[in-house]
């Protein structure tokens, strides 16, 4: 996320409204011809489909590596080696990897553009450009008061969203239990690009000072010790009772999948944003791959 500058965000934000008729089904042939190459070594649902249907909204094309178990990384291929392979039958490549850096080190072999589709507890740039989108369209930008909540830790979700707020002035709360603390060299990063940060384990304080509360799911994958997982699985739940007292214009954001953290019922809720979240992918990774291939 940091190799991006507030006009850059505010560039794909522009494109993405602009585009958005076209992500609701009106026509385009924008990258007609054109083939996004999908290389998944984790799971995912709204990333992977999203980026099919903005790519095929757009009139372009995927090819898709299933999974690694399904293709020759499970015969040891390595991941600069599939990358140099790829190049030669797309025009961009679309990477989810398990380890942090792992974009990175592919964009250093490849030579089409990587889009980095969350690398590890690393970073998840195309979430946090479609979470922006989000805050901009159902909340505001400027001035704004954000929780982030839950895994702070292992959340690439949260990584990268951080670093973009700084660039927009936020007042951000780091909601978090004590195991899953916010790592202290982003810490020390956003502190340094001047974003006041109030850091808690106690939801409860933070709730009635945001406009935006930002609920992450306990990523049970990361954990070295299941036993770990065990202490702080379940530690925040959104309940109707907890929302009293919150802001008027309060809006719930989750990168999603959920597993407890908002209760069933707050989804009829004005504050629950998160479907309208997850479709907001589709018109801000349209306008990514329109800035990336067209
Ligand atoms: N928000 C997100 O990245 O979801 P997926 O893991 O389903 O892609």
């Amino acid at each position: 996320m940091r190799d991006f500058s507030r006009n850059d965000i505010d560039l794909v934000l522009k494109k993405a409204e602009e585009l958005e008729p076209f992500a609701r089904g009106k026509k385009s042939r924008e990258l007609e011809g054109k083939i996004l190459a999908m290389l998944f070594y984790e799971p995912s649902t709204r990333t992977r489909l999203s980026f099919e249907t903005a790519m095929k909204r757009l009139g372009g094309d995927t090819i898709d590596m299933v999974s690694a178990e399904a293709s020759s990384v499970a015969k040891g291929e390595n991941l600069a080696d599939t990358v140099r392979v790829i190049e030669g039958y797309a025009d961009a490549i679309l990477l989810r990897h398990s380890k942090e850096g792992a974009a990175r080190m592919a964009a250093d072999f490849s030579a089409i553009p990587v889009i980095n589709a969350g690398d590890g507890a690393g970073h998840h740039p195309t979430q946090t450009l479609l979470d922006l989108y989000t805050i901009k369209r159902e909340s505001r930008l400027k001035d704004l008061s954000i929780a982030l909540v839950g895994d702070l830790k292992y959340g690439r979700t949260v990584h990268s969203l951080a670093y973009a707020l700084t660039l927009y002035g936020a007042n951000i709360w780091l909601v978090s239990p004590e195991q899953l603390r916010m790592p202290e060299s982003i810490k020390n990063d956003l502190s340094h690009a001047g974003v006041s940060l109030k850091e808690t384990p106690s939801l409860v304080k933070a709730i009635d000072q945001v406009d935006v509360l930002y609920m992450t799911r306990i990523q049970k994958e990361r954990f070295p010790d299941p036993s770990e997982y065990q202490k702080v699985a379940g530690t925040y739940r959104i309940t109707l009772e907890l929302l009293r007292n919150v802001r008027e214009n309060l809006i719930i954001m989750h990168p999603l999948p959920r597993v407890d953290e908002i209760a069933p019922d707050v989804d009829s809720t004005k504050y629950a944003k998160y479907f309208k979240q997850s479709f907001y992918g589709i018109p801000v990774r349209m306008a990514i791959l329109s800035l990336v291939m067209a």
